[in-house]
């Protein structure tokens, strides 16, 4: 977790470093520090909490420097502390630290130190570290390789920035299976977890490859690998455009972000379905530069196609439940067995896929250590590999074998929204495709669907402008202690998502149940101050996920619903309704969910929590 930064050059290093720092608070914002060089000594400044914390201190302390590195903490061992926050160092002040990842032994490593009467400060891994690399650095005064002895002592996956005095004019970085980007300027040097924090600063960026050490300088880079052989790689020219970071208007980047999923669906649409008469277009020949963005497709031939026999689809949290809704529409069209997996429940055991499988990843941020771990073992166990994501420039788009990003721009707040609809229109373009290609799709079906399709965003701006109403609906239920979500098939997953979402922002207990199965225990929660949410939709589950949500009415629950416009079943049965158009539930999971993160949104917002960064979360998670 947490994000990583330097700067090296002739221009002042805090204003640099504070500006990436702030490109990668959503990698955490438990703590963050600045190590910097001043008048040839190492000053560190840190305090527990958001950047604006470190950014006050600055004010008053304004250090002068033209180097160093910095940090932003999600906190993994030891509290979010101003102690435990990064950067870290040794007594002697020979380094400083920072680290995202963990360090697996650092228990080990600890004692070993101890042992030889080394001092600890913090109760975090990463201080190992910094006392190991001082150790191995006052054994034979070269950096270079005292970071590769600390290094080869280290399990575990990670990346680390260190600083030290001793080399003035140099950063060393170190990349075991994370991301890290290099930034090369005229005459100064960037580094970031994430190319986006160096972006704003030069295009010629060098992205880390596993197991590296970056030795970086105002004047450019050496890089080795764990072997201590040099690598000679040139910085590629980010094409990307620069992503615009700015609330338009909104109070929260949340509401922004709900506020533009019609415009990220038609944009993903327009991507991918440009004509909707046209068959779907998801090959790799597309390949260039859609909106700015890089964009690929799928390669797998209608051979290859037909020769799967089964769909392995990996991720976590948001991305997971879009999974879900994925497995309902490619089972449904394409009629391929598909199963969804939490990934870090794959670790320890074997993902049982082979070459007759096609596993799909979906990540937001395609940098999440869970979700890449399982798409790495499904890759190496012969799987073809298709990844779902938002960032072209991501670690999974550079591992799978097919890709398809979607067209979001960048997501600020934390809870995910208008990904969620992208990765869900992506799921269904990709079972449209594969039924297309294994000849189950009639001409006019597919026609008819993809018109749908295109429908739908205008029919998210519908529910959108009823805002209002929810709002209305949320304050009413805001000092619930305890929310369920139900919905079957294709909106079993929304319920998830809906409780999700509600706990995320509100801190409220919400679960999420497939409605069929609240009477084998769930059911026991619920009395008068519980509420539940119900989803509602026509289709072949109607009637049952109306009786569940009688039997909820029956132990005097709070009945919330969301329902078609169309239906006058549901005024009489619940106590509150909010409303979409009329759709049928194969669609519906793109427009069942926005009542429910605008419920989730005004519920938190009456609440005062803290809507775009709520406590104890962080938007990429990099720590398995
Ligand atoms: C974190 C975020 C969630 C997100 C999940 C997966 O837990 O808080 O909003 O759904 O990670 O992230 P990914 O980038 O893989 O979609």
């Amino acid at each position: 977790m947490c994000g990583i930064v330097g700067y090296l050059g002739s221009g002042s290093a805090v204003p640099v470093l504070v500006s990436e720092l702030r490109s990668l608070e959503y990698r955490g914002y438990d703590s963050a520090g600045l190590a910097v060089i001043e008048d040839g000594n190492l000053r560190i400044l840190k305090a527990a909490g958001k950047l604006s914390n470190l950014e006050h201190i600055l004010k008053e302390q304004a250090p002068i420097a033209t180097v160093g590195i910095g940090h932003t903490r999600w906190a993994t061992h030891g509290e979010p502390t101003d102690r435990n926050a990064h950067p870290h160092t040794d007594e002697a002040k020979v380094v400083a630290v920072v680290h995202n990842g963990i360090i697996e032994n650092y228990r080990e490593l600890k004692d070993e130190l101890l042992k030889k009467d080394y001092k600890f400060g913090s109760d975090t891994d990463t201080e190992v570290v910094a006392h190991l690399v001082s150790y191995y650095y006052k054994q034979n005064k070269d950096m270079l390789n005292a970071v590769r002895q600390a290094v080869s002592r280290l399990q575990g996956i990670y990346a680390l920035a260190i600083l030290s005095p001793a080399y003035p004019d140099r950063i060393f970085a170190v990349n075991h299976h994370y991301s890290l980007t290099v930034g090369l300027g005229e005459n100064e040097s960037f580094l970031a977890s994430d190319g986006l924090a160096v972006r704003p600063y030069t295009n010629q960026l060098l992205r880390l490859e596993q197991s590296e050490i970056v030795e970086l300088s105002s004047s450019g880079y050496k890089l080795y690998s764990f072997e201590g052989k040099e690598v000679k790689r040139s910085p590629i020219t980010s094409e990307g455009s620069l992503y615009i970071i700015d609330k338009g208007g909104y109070k929260h980047f949340l509401l922004k972000e709900i506020n533009e999923q019609p415009t990220v669906l038609r944009q993903t649409l327009a991507k991918y379905l440009p004509d909707t008469h046209k068959p779907v277009n998801l090959k790799k020949e597309n390949k260039g530069l859609v909106n700015g963005l890089h964009t690929a497709g799928i390669t797998l031939t209608k051979e290859q196609i037909k020769n799967i026999d089964r769909i392995q689809i990996v991720a976590c949290g948001t991305a997971l439940y879009s999974g879900m809704v994925g497995k309902y529409i490619i089972e449904a069209l394409a009629q391929i067995p598909t199963e969804v997996e939490i990934a870090s429940e794959i670790r320890g055991r074997k993902l049982l896929v082979n070459e007759r499988t096609l596993t799909i990843a979906v990540s937001q941020s395609g940098e999440t250590a869970d979700t890449l771990a399982a798409i790495k073992e499904a890759k190496e166990a012969g799987s073809h590999t298709l990844g779902i994501t938002n960032r072209p420039d991501s670690h999974l788009a550079h591992i799978t074998t097919d890709l398809i990003t979607t067209e979001c721009g960048i997501e600020v707040s934390v809870a995910s929204t208008k990904t969620y609809i992208a990765q869900l229109a992506s799921f269904y373009l990709l079972g449209i495709y594969l039924a297309e290609e294994k000849g189950l799709l009639s001409p006019q079906k597919s026609a008819e669907l993809k018109h749908q399709l295109h429908l739908i965003p205008t029919w998210q701006e519908k529910i959108l402008s009823s805002s209002e109403d929810i709002r209305q609906a949320a304050l009413k239920y805001s000092s619930a202690k305890d929310v369920v979500f139900m919905g079957r098939g294709f909106n079993y997953p929304t319920a998830l998502e809906g409780a999700l979402k509600l706990k995320e922002l509100t801190y409220i207990h919400a679960s999420g149940y497939a409605a069929g199965e609240l009477k084998h225990g769930p059911i026991a929660v619920l009395d008068e101050n519980v509420p539940v949410v119900t989803i509602l939709v026509p289709g072949v589950v109607y009637e049952k996920t109306l009786s569940n949500a009688l039997e909820s009415k029956a132990r005097q629950a709070k009945m919330i619903a969301v329902a078609v416009e169309d239906d006058k079943n549901v005024d009489s049965i619940f106590d509150t309704i909010m409303r979409i158009p009329t759709v049928d539930e194969f669609l519906s999971p793109l427009l069942t969910v926005i009542p429910l993160q605008l419920f989730a949104y005004f519920t938190a917002e009456a609440l005062g929590k803290d809507v775009d960064q709520p406590r104890n979360l962080a938007k990429s998670v990099t720590v398995e």
